[in-house]
Order: structure tokens, then sequence, then C-alpha cells
């Protein structure tokens, strides 16, 4: 696939949020294109998140996404959380009626790309945006770098959805509005050739640091460490991995079955938000636009949460120019903000390591109250599952 010359709607970026972006746009008769840099079998092979809410499936779904999410993911009514001595176990089917699917991101993002080959959208791979000119006050000009070759787009709308570090970081420099907290901790995640050993994610907070047990089906598990930010991932032999892992995770009767360590890979732990996603005829959806620690398992979610809204912003730009813009940030930012809120939470009330003794014990006491009444597990089980989204991507 060539990039064209004009297109009223260029969408940097072939994560989840362009390409669910670009899904409902093309229902709506909406014609768009899709730049990615990486190349297809790049994007495929990228090991990210694993938990998808239930407002988000159900979207996939609707979407003609969602029919390998149903025949392989894993659908979960509850999940525990293990602190001090206690393990408890928050049951989201009992408390809030509601699941989560554990389903990896790659494969969400396989079966968008393999929908939109079957519909025609252009993906073009390959494709690295290097500027985009103009969006200010005019229609946008879009300059990717394809085989070597520039060429420019012309468009009504650039979308991107570029993640962190991408052409809209550049783009926007010096005109941002970010609020951003930078956390001194890394998760170090593997994924693992090896049953899970429960049937459910277990959270752990631990003296020497966070673990979490999560899986891919059920010959795989995932599993993450919290480490300093500074280390390096040479220090850490599989030994060293394993002899952490046990320590901080089993217990209760649960022991982690080990396997050949397939991936291995970092996550620094940041908070980032933009107070404003639209500048001009440029919109930022997904984590170009916000980013957040991955306790929650909301980074995914929020992305596609985005994209609902910024169709509806683009729908309605079509009808009424440019001021129907003005409300997509306000739209988008109270799921936008309880995902930061929420995943504030998780991230404080299981990472202990470098916080004085006073916060310790409130971090700890914190736990104890999310977990110490049917009401307060509720309100986290809703949370947990999924913040509803912004607006019906059909209304
Ligand atoms: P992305 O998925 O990052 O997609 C952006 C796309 O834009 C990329 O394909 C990129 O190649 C492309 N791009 C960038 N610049 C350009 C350019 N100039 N031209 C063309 N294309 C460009 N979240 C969780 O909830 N749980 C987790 O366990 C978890 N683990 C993660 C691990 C890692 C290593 C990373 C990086 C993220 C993780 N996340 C996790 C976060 C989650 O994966 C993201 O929130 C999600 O990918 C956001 O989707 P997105 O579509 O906004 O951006
Ligand atoms: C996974 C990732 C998360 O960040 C999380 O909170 C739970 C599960 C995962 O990759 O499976």
């Amino acid at each position: 696939v060539r990039p064209p010359a004009h297109c009223p709607v260029v969408i940097v970026g072939a994560g989840p949020a362009g390409l669910v972006l670009a899904r409902i746009l093309g229902l709506h008769g909406i014609e768009s294109v899709v730049l990615e840099r990486r190349s297809h079998d790049h994007v495929l092979a990228r090991a990210r998140a694993g938990i998808v809410e239930q407002p988000v499936a159900d979207l996939l779904d609707e979407l003609g996404a969602g029919d390998r999410l149903r025949r392989e993911g894993l659908v979960h009514e509850g999940v525990s959380f293990r602190f001090g001595e206690r393990t408890c176990r928050i049951d989201f089917a009992e408390t809030v009626g509601r699941h989560v699917v554990v389903y990896s991101q790659q494969d969400i993002v396989a079966d968008l790309l393999d929908l939109h080959a079957a519909v025609g959208t252009p993906v073009v791979f390959g494709a690295e945006v290097t500027s985009i000119d103009d969006f200010e006050d005019g229609p946008p000009r879009v300059r990717v770098l394809v085989d070597g070759h520039e060429a420019v787009i012309g468009c009504d709308l650039v979308v991107c959805a570029d993640g962190t570090h991408g052409v809209s970081e550049t783009a926007l420099q010096g005109r941002r509005a970010l609020l951003r907290r930078i956390y001194r901790r890394s998760w170090l995640g593997v994924l693992v050739d090896a049953a899970p050993a429960a049937d459910e994610l277990l959270y752990s907070r631990h003296r020497d640091g966070f673990a979490l047990m999560s899986m891919r089906g059920a010959h795989r598990t995932r599993l993450y460490l919290e480490v300093p930010a500074s280390t390096c991932l040479d220090d850490w032999s599989d030994d060293r991995i394993w002899t952490e892992l046990h320590r901080r995770l089993d217990g209760d009767g649960l022991v982690l079955n080990e396997g050949d360590v397939l991936e291995r890979g970092l996550t620094p732990l940041a908070s980032s938000i933009d107070q404003r996603m639209r500048y001009g005829r440029l919109l930022l959806v997904g984590d170009a636009a916000h980013v957040v620690p991955p306790t929650g398992a909301k980074g995914l979610n929020c992305a596609i949460g985005d994209a609902v809204v910024a169709a509806r912003a683009i729908r309605e730009f079509r009808c009424r120019g440019e001021e129907a813009l003005a409300t997509y940030t306000s739209m988008a930012s109270a799921r936008i903000w309880g995902a930061q809120r929420f995943s504030w939470q998780m991230t404080t009330m299981f990472h202990q390591v470098d916080t004085d003794p006073y916060e310790r014990e409130l971090r700890l006491r914190q736990l104890e109250h999310v977990t110490s009444s049917a009401e307060a597990m509720a309100d986290l089980a809703r949370q947990y599952t999924g913040l509803d989204l912004a607006d019906r991507w059909d209304a």
C-alpha cells in the first residue's frame, strides 16, 4: 500500500488506538489512512498488555474484531491480592456482575489488522511520519518517509495515535499542557513457557517489591517483578528472576510453575497526561496523550476508549467544522482521569520500596481498606473490570 496524496483523516500509528479509530470511521463511511513506522511483523511481535475490560471487549465484538477474543480469551471473574500473610480474592461476578478478558494486546492488533485487510482500509507499514505542519490554523500536511522516499499527504485532520516518543512529541514540543509523575521503579516482565499456577491473577505486595502473576492462555505464564528503574536487564539471570518470583509470589498453597523464559522486558512506571488533547486540527489519542503505570492494567483500555471519543469528534467536525473539536478533550477526560486515579491507587498500594515508614503503613491500610467490605470490593471491581466508555460508537 502506498500513501495517498490526500486523505480526509490521517492516523499516525497502528496500535490499538489508531486501528480502532480507523475501524469506527470506516463504519461511518469516513475515509482514513493509517501510517505505521514499523513493519507488520514487528507490530505483531511486541509483547504488551493483556487485560481487556468488559466494555472494551464488547466494543471489539461490535466492531467485528472480537471473534477470536471470544474463543481464546480467558474470562476472569475475580482477582487475588496478597499482602502480608493474607490473600484476598475480589469477586467481580458476585460484587458487580462483571468480568475482564485475558487476551494479549498483540492478538487484538492482529485481529484488527486482519479486519482492516478484509474491508480494504489502507494501513501503510514502514511509513515513518517525520513532521506534521500547518495543523494549528488550517488543513494539516503530513510528511512521511516510505522506503527512503518522502511523500506529503494533505488532509482535513490528523490523529496522532503514535504512542510515547512518537512524532506528536516533536510536532507539539513546547506547547503541551503535560502533568507528569515519574516513579523510580520499573517492572521486569517475562513470558514463560509454563502453565499458570492458578486460574486468576495474583497481585502481591512484598517487602522486597511488588510482583504479579498473569497468563496468556492455558500454557503460558506472564510474570512481573518490581525492580529499581536503574536496573539493567543483563543483571537478571533466569535463576535470579525465578528466585525473586518465588519469594514474592509463592504462598497460601500456590507454587509458581517454572519453564523457559521466552521473552523479557522492562517497563518504567510513569504517569503523564496532556490536559489538552486537541491542537487545532491535530487530535491526540491513547499513549500519545496520556500514560499510566501498568498496575491497574488500564493503558490499552484507555487508548481504545479514546478512539471512540475521537471518532465522534471527527464525525461532528465533518458536519459543523472546527468548532466541533472544542469539546474533544473534555469528553475524553472523565474516563482518562478515572484510569489515572485507579492506576495511581493500585501502584501506591502495591509498591512500597523507597517510601518512608509512615507512607508504607498508610499504603498497607489502603489495601486493607479496599478488601475490607463488600462495598469497598465492589468499588474496586467496578473500576478494574471497566470504566464505562464515554460514548457509543454508533450513536
Ligand atoms: P501504541 O500501541 O504504542 O501504538 C503507537 C504506534 O505508533 C506504534 O505502533 C508505533 O510504532 C507507531 N508510531 C510511533 N511514531 C510513529 C511515526 N512517527 N510514524 C508512524 N508510526 C509511528 N499497559 C497495560 O495496561 N498493561 C501492561 O502490562 C502494559 N505493558 C506494557 C509494556 C510495554 C513495553 C509498553 C511500551 C506498554 C505497555 N502497556 C501496558 C501500555 C499499553 O501497551 C499501551 O497503553 C497501549 O499500547 C497504547 O496504545 P496506543 O495505540 O495508544 O499506542
Ligand atoms: C497484565 C499486565 C498488567 O499491567 C496488569 O495489571 C495485569 C496483567 C498482563 O500483561 O497480563
